[in-house]
């Protein structure tokens, strides 16, 4: 047999400048309310939880961002894999008119419905007023608790940079087709919700074994 050869360190690795930093994580539509009193969908995936708070990473020029600032309510609703087809018929719309330049040069078209758009239902929330969107099995309402965007950085493609909001999700809806019966656990055997990875949609992979606290069966 022949013997082993260790690589020197780092040899396998080449030093690359990714033009974005999505290693993977689930899409998220915040729905907000417009000054018209219409709703949004801002489809994103600059999210993550801990506890009962999401902190959310948003371009501050887009209309999900303005809305959030200024009525300081969104739910989160979170589309299984099946979605992305109409997750993607929104994703070159802003509810933001006029839209901005740097958008614009890149296809971005301005549209007032974006439920319509994507073929979308809304649904009444229960302690916020945004509505939900009745495809996803998962919904959140939440409210805005802080806008962190001294340190946005006005870079030259995203004009005015991005705002890092942390909600505190005040309720969680789950249909019942993915809930433990009986139990407050999701099933994860039935919930495969939609990844964004290095801007490619993906579903579940296989399930490949559970943590020591995990609670789904
Ligand atoms: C799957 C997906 C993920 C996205 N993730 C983000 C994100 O994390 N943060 C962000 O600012 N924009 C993200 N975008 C881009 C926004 O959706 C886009 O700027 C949109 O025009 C915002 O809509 P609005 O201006 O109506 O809020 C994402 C788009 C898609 C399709």
């Amino acid at each position: 047999m022949p013997a082993l050869i260790a690589s020197a360190p780092g040899e396998d690795h080449l030093t690359i400048t990714p033009s974005v930093l999505y290693f993977g994580t689930p899409v998220v539509l915040i729905s907000t309310l417009n000054p018209d009193g219409t709703a949004n969908i801002t489809p994103m995936s600059s999210a993550w939880a801990l506890g009962d708070r999401v902190v959310l990473g948003l371009a501050a020029s887009g209309q999900g961002a303005e809305n959030l600032r200024r009525e300081g309510e969104c739910t989160l609703n979170f589309p299984a894999a099946r979605h992305w087809h109409r997750v993607e018929r929104i994703a070159r719309a802003t509810g933001r008119n006029p839209v901005p330049d740097y958008k614009a040069r890149m296809g971005y078209e301005y549209a007032a419905d974006k439920f319509a758009l994507g073929g979308f239902g809304s649904m009444a929330s229960e302690l916020v007023r945004p509505p939900r969107i009745s495809e996803c099995q998962m919904q959140c309402e939440a409210k805005v608790v802080a806008v962190h965007d001294e340190g946005s950085v006005a870079d030259p493609v995203h004009a005015a940079g991005y705002l890092i909001i942390e909600v505190q999700v005040l309720r969680v809806h789950a249909h019942s087709e993915i809930v433990v019966p009986g139990t407050n656990h999701i099933n994860t055997a039935r919930w495969t919700p939609l990844f964004y990875v290095f801007r490619h949609y993906f579903g579940l992979g296989d399930d490949l074994g559970k943590n020591f606290r995990a609670e789904s069966i």
